[in-house]
């Protein structure tokens, strides 16, 4: 049985997979509206979520399937002292897969060890999030028609910013791709990042705090938010959380052909103008992350069209 807990769970291959079947699901909707005719998707939310949850339902159920969960840990027997492992032991009864949140690093692959069907790991705290860095490859991908040879600047919070993380794992594994690491000296890229993902594979990276310094070499610009729920301070958030606000006026020094993605939510650190230039893609990369997980899901439980 396969899950997804960390994106090199996957190989390149099977990655380029998920994004030529995702491609063929936005060509040809209606070959797929029955792929998963009876199958069901558990949505297992501990920690707050748009996207990345409706997403995956709104995928199910274009797939033909259905889906059931929660949306808060309140609501769920985990606010009566149920262990991660019960709660996904006793969904796993009914569900056919389960895409899982939850604010504990790890918590996933715990989960994982007892459930009886695939689990997919939807965010787990500060670690990470695979299913997004497939959304942000798809997005790459048809933004540029590629996905190697690229300098890739990740602007914000990269020590909690878990998409950060995943797809920064996931981007080394492509040809000659070079890495602007943007933030305060406070959030830098966690050292196991680097070590795992670039350092022991020479793959080059510079760090700065300075994004307007380095915004003229970039051909992709991932931007985050500040992660206030991962601060043990709040004082510390409200001084960092303006650190970087991307608008019209710096994008001005910034190349044509600049692709700008950014997971979502944001809260102030791209000026709603820019959504007016062509090179945001942040709302294309949302749709995206649909139907990447329509093409994950039917990996997962075996389906073929
Ligand atoms: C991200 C997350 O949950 O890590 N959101 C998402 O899934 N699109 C990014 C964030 O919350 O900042």
């Amino acid at each position: 049985m396969r899950n997804l807990i960390d994106i090199t769970d996957l190989s390149v291959e099977e990655i380029d997979q998920l994004i030529a079947t995702a491609e063929d699901i936005i060509a040809n909707p209606a070959k797929y509206s029955q792929a998963c005719a009876g199958k069901q998707l558990a949505t297992l939310f501990f920690e707050p979520s748009t996207r990345t949850r409706l997403s995956f339902e709104s995928a199910m159920l274009s797939l033909g399937g259905s889906v059931l969960g929660f949306s808060e840990a309140n609501s769920s027997s985990s606010a009566k002292g149920e262990t991660v492992g019960d709660t996904v032991h006793a969904v796993s009864c009914y569900a056919d897969i389960i895409a899982m949140r939850h604010p504990k690093e790890g918590a996933p692959y715990a989960a994982a060890q007892v459930a009886e069907v695939p689990i997919i790991n939807a965010g787990d705290g500060g670690h990470n999030h695979p299913t997004q860095t497939l959304t942000d490859l798809l997005t790459i991908h048809r933004e540029k028609g590629r996905l190697d040879n690229f300098t890739v600047g990740f602007c914000g919070d990269l020590k909690f910013g878990r998409t950060v993380h995943s797809l920064v794992s996931a981007l080394s594994r492509y040809e000659n791709i070079r890495f602007v690491l943007i933030s305060p000296q406070e959030l830098k890229l966690p050292r196991y990042v680097k070590e795992e993902a670039l350092k022991s594979k020479g793959i080059p990276y510079t760090q700065t705090t300075d994004l307007e310094s380095v915004l003229p070499q970039l051909d992709i610009l991932y931007m985050t938010r500040v992660q206030r729920e991962r601060f043990f301070n709040e004082e510390e958030y409200l001084r960092l959380k303006d650190s970087y606000v991307l608008t019209p006026e710096k994008l001005e020094k910034a190349k044509a052909d600049l692709s700008i993605l950014h997971p979502l939510p944001r809260v102030n650190e791209i000026d709603v103008a820019v959504d007016k230039d062509p090179r945001a893609a942040y709302w294309r990369q949302v749709k995206n992350g649909k139907m990447v997980r329509m093409a994950l899901i039917m990996m997962l439980l075996g389906v073929e069209v």
